[in-house]
């Protein structure tokens, strides 16, 4: 790498003022050149910016300025920034090249040039883009029935991403409105599942993070019946509960407890209870009662076990 000597920093102000003297007086070196008007130039983070300039002689002086200050005087290097540098394909281009653009870049350049007879400044705005892309999202969350949630998703993106909630099963809707934060007031059963935010803007297509919202809520027994069997024969009983969390089932004859033993077992799998009498006495028909229970809450429902052959 070639060492240039960079001017000094407190010397600059004197330097820019030399600068300025060779514009007309009385035009601000950054004022347009209202006939041309301002062109935006529009590019991603991360890709090279061409800022296009041309003069229409050599002698020309021309220097390319930032808000910040003279980024090049003809040919000398004044910014720092590595990333910037001349793009000379001929003798009348004049255009600077940032590389690796970021949004600090985004602003105003004003190349100005000065010819024998017309002096002239044209200015570009450089918007520098940024991919949507979702920063911080609520994790995944259980909560009881009737409670308030709140889901946050945050996300970041030049233009700021629009961001929109969509409860994805099992409802599928889609929630109105642009934000950040999603509020469920009494939260019920049914809006439990998976929620997806999605963050987006034109620049690049959209980030989408999920969140799970998982809702207890107390045991309900869906399904209970009643069965008959004949004396001899196997009998089942069967009890279904819906709960979250998944509910602990009990069986009771009358007033007592039932356990797996003396030929009767209870097998019980996430929200279904079986009862199974594996031969059939006189004793057996009867009153039986399913009890189902969570964390939050208990409760039963009465079945029968009827004799095939007429009831009782
Ligand atoms: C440049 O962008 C601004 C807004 O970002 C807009 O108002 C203006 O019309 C644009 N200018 C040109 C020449 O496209
Ligand atoms: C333009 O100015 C800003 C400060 O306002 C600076 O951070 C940036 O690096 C400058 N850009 C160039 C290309 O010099
Ligand atoms: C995400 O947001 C939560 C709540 O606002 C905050 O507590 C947490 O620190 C944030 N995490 C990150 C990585 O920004
Ligand atoms: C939920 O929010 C509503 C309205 O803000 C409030 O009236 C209610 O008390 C809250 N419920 C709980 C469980 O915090
Ligand atoms: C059922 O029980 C009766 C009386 O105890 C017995 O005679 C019969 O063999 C048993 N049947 C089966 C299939 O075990
Ligand atoms: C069956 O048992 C349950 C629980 O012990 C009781 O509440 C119910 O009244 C009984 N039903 C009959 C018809 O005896
Ligand atoms: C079934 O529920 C009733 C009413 O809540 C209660 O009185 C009874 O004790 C319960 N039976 C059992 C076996 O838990």
């Amino acid at each position: 790498m070639v060492a240039r000597a960079q001017p000094d920093r407190k010397q600059l102000p004197l330097v820019l003022l030399r600068l300025l003297c060779l514009l007309p007086t009385g035009l601000p070196v950054r004022s347009v050149d209202f006939t041309r008007g301002t062109d935006n130039i529009t590019v991603r983070q991360g890709d090279t910016a061409i800022l296009r300039c041309y003069v229409e002689d050599k002698s020309s002086k021309v220097a390319w300025l930032n808000r910040s200050g003279i980024i090049f005087a003809g040919e000398d290097k004044w910014s720092l920034d590595p990333r910037v540098e001349l793009e000379k394909r001929n003798p009348l281009e004049y255009s600077l090249r940032i590389q690796k653009v970021d949004v600090y870049d985004e602003g105003s350049y004003t190349c100005s040039v000065q010819t024998q007879h017309h002096p002239k400044t044209s200015q570009v705005y450089l918007i520098v883009q940024v991919p949507p892309k979702i920063s911080n999202i609520s994790s995944d969350i259980t909560v009881n029935e009737g409670s308030n949630v709140t889901l946050v998703c945050m996300a970041n993106g030049r233009p700021e991403p629009v961001i929109t909630w969509r409860h994805l099963t099992p409802t599928g809707r889609e929630f109105e409105g642009e934000e950040e934060y999603l509020e469920i007031l009494g939260i019920t059963r049914e809006q439990s599942g998976k929620y997806e935010c999605k963050a987006a803007n034109e620049v690049a297509s959209a980030d989408v993070k999920q969140v799970r919202v998982t809702v207890n809520y107390p045991p309900t027994i869906t399904e209970s019946k009643s069965n008959e069997a004949a004396t001899g024969r196997q009998a089942l009983l069967r009890c279904e509960a819906s709960a979250v969390p998944t509910p602990d089932f009990e069986w009771y004859r009358d007033d007592t407890r039932i356990n797996s033993a003396n030929g009767l077992e209870i097998k019980s799998t996430g929200t279904q209870s079986l009862l199974m009498v594996a031969n059939v006495t006189e004793e057996h028909y009867g009153n039986y009662t399913c009890v189902a229970a969570n964390k939050l809450g208990v409760t039963n429902a009465s079945l029968y076990l009827y004799s095939k052959y007429g009831r009782g």
